[in-house]
């Protein structure tokens, strides 16, 4: 983001982000709630998913503003890292439908 802000040449400015902390929060709640095993990994995936869609919407929608001011470069970085944000997405599926959900159902 730092590159990205440098490319449009706007000052950085780090800024708390409420819904990304209560994200974290709903992470450490399911993580008191539940005992260590394939119960609390399945609410793990959950809750990093729900972390992963709300960065690819940011990162979507930056993007979208990059193509919009004719920002190409910022678009290339931002395009780049939400591809990252959706390919982690990806294989947190890939993890839950292999073997995580189902030996949860069959555990809880
Ligand atoms: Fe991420």
């Amino acid at each position: 983001m730092e590159e990205v802000f440098s490319l449009v040449k706007e000052k950085v400015e780090a800024k708390k982000c409420e819904a990304m902390a209560g994200l974290v929060k709903e992470a450490e709640e399911i993580m008191k709630s539940t005992e260590k095993g394939m119960v609390r990994d399945a609410g793990i995936i959950l809750a990093a998913q729900k972390v992963e869609h709300y960065e690819i919407a940011t990162y979507g929608t930056l993007l979208s503003f990059a193509k919009t001011l004719g920002e190409d470069q910022a678009a290339d970085l931002l395009q780049k890292t939400l591809s990252e944000e959706m390919g982690a997405d990806v294989k947190l599926t890939e993890i839950a439908e292999s073997f995580v959900n189902e030996e949860a159902m069959e555990a809880a």
